[in-house]
């Protein structure tokens, strides 16, 4: 609260004259002085009244405005309304409390809040109107040529041919897509018929989608996922209207473009192998291979006879060690495709010049053993047979000892060292 000082003579009230009619009486000459005394103290005193009168009306003022002032500086007010085109707002006082009314011009209606008041939170009640043409379509709002037909607070637009959309603003055929790579997506080639109809088609490869666009079919997601509808024998690219197979490294697409083939890198001098190494053409690559005769041990060695091929020199008298060993032993390498079907005859073993009356099929090493086994297939042949699928790649290698007997005695052993590479591929 403000506090304002009052004069103090207010308070005071009474005026002290020196009057006294019980003591002697003044002559007239000391009365009319005291009498021209009191007049000038009565104007001072006047005087001094009316300056405070007028502090206290100033004071007065400076609260008033004051107070008027604490109103507005707590924003008792929402903030500055728009107003409508084509409208008029009535109402100014944007205070709390107050409202404002809209009206539109004459072909105008309005939409949204006729009537909008200032809450207490200093925000406005109601929506911001706005005055639409009565005449819907009086704003031209069909593009392209298109015809507008007035409606009930709506309109409606004829297209032209080509056009669609709520204003004509979509064409029909286009290549308006959002798709990255434009290339799977095309325009349709369209004929306009005789009787105003349109047939429209795609290219070979392209579907029509409910948008009017040619899209490209992707061939290889449709079938090379399920083994039964498969397109590639090994990876499928797809391609704008088409598809194409595609091969490891090693392979080249076969003439029916769908298949791989391999490479002989052997026949057709790719490979790296050094000299005296023998190149072995494998599915998808090539091996260096040199084989090697055991060394010598036990009075017992050997010599090559042929690149695949190492004989037994003849043995000393009575060496029994060198007569039991294998007389000859020669090299097998076998390319496979992985996870070939089982059982598979990899390889078959006879004798040229049998002496005896039965031959013996054992497996005698190589760490491939698992996977393989042997049995006899006729009097004078074995078989090598792969027993479980293998996934590729890998290398095995087993020795097949095959022993020939003469009335039960053994007259010789010959061994086949073989070494299968298995492609990473089925292929
Ligand atoms: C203001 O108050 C009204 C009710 O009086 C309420 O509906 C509105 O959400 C409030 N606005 C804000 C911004 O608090
Ligand atoms: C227009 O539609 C409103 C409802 O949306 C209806 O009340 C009014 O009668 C309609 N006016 C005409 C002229 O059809
Ligand atoms: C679209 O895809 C095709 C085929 O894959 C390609 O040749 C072309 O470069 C791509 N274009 C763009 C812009 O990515
Ligand atoms: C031969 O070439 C292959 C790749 O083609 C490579 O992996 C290998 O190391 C090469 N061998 C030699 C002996 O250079
Ligand atoms: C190697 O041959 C010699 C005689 O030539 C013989 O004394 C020796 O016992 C033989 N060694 C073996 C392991 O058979
Ligand atoms: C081979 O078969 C195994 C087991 O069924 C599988 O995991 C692997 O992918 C196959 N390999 C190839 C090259 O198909």
């Amino acid at each position: 609260m403000l506090l304002i000082p009052l004069p103090a003579w207010l308070a005071l009230g009474i005026l002290q004259l020196p009057l006294s009619g019980s003591q002697e009486c003044l002559n007239r000459q000391q009365a009319l002085s005291v009498v021209r005394q009191m007049q000038k103290l009565l104007v001072a005193q006047e005087a001094t009244h009316l300056q405070g009168i007028r502090g206290l009306r100033h004071q007065l003022s400076i609260l008033q405005s004051h107070l008027q002032r604490a109103a507005t500086k707590h924003n008792e007010i929402c903030p500055q309304l728009a107003v409508p085109l084509n409208g008029r707002m009535l109402g100014r006082s944007l205070r709390v409390g107050h409202e404002v009314h809209f009206i539109c011009d004459a072909g105008f209606r309005l939409v949204g809040s006729e009537t909008r008041a200032c809450r207490h939170n200093r925000t406005w009640s109601g929506t911001q109107p706005f005055c639409r043409s009565i005449d819907d379509c009086s704003s031209n709002p069909c593009a392209n040529s298109g015809t507008c037909v007035d409606g009930n607070q709506s309109y409606t637009c004829l297209c032209p041919p080509g056009w669609s959309g709520p204003s004509c603003q979509s064409p029909i055929y286009s290549y308006w897509v959002t798709l990255s790579n434009t290339s799977f997506s095309r325009q349709p080639r369209c004929a306009e018929g005789r009787s105003g109809s349109r047939r429209c088609s795609c290219d070979t490869g392209f579907q029509l989608q409910p948008g009017g666009v040619c899209q490209d079919v992707d061939e290889c997601q449709l079938y090379q996922s399920s083994p039964q509808t498969q397109i590639c024998l090994h990876d499928c690219l797809n391609l704008p209207g088409s598809y194409r197979c595609l091969c490891p490294p090693g392979y080249l697409l076969h003439a029916d473009r769908n298949a791989c083939e391999d490479v002989n890198e052997c026949t057709g001098k790719q490979h790296n192998c050094s000299q005296g190494d023998l190149c072995i053409n494998t599915f998808g690559g090539h091996r260096c291979v040199r084989p090697k005769c055991p060394p010598p041990r036990h009075n017992t060695s050997y010599v090559k006879t042929s690149a695949f091929q190492c004989e037994r020199n003849p043995c000393p008298m009575d060496s029994r060690a060198c007569q039991l060993a294998a007389s000859s032993i020669s090299f097998h390498y076998l390319p496979l495709q992985a996870n070939r079907t089982v059982p598979r005859v990899l390889f078959r073993m006879s004798t040229t010049r049998s002496l005896g009356d039965s031959l013996r099929f054992a497996i005698a090493g190589g760490h491939g053993r698992g996977v393989f086994a042997v049995r006899r297939s006729d009097r004078h042949t074995g078989e090598l047979l792969l027993t479980s699928p293998v996934a590729g790649p890998a290398t095995l290698e087993v020795e097949v000892e095959m022993s020939e007997f003469s009335h039960k005695v053994l007259l010789g052993k010959h061994i086949f060292k073989v070494t299968a590479f298995v492609s990473p591929y089925v292929f």
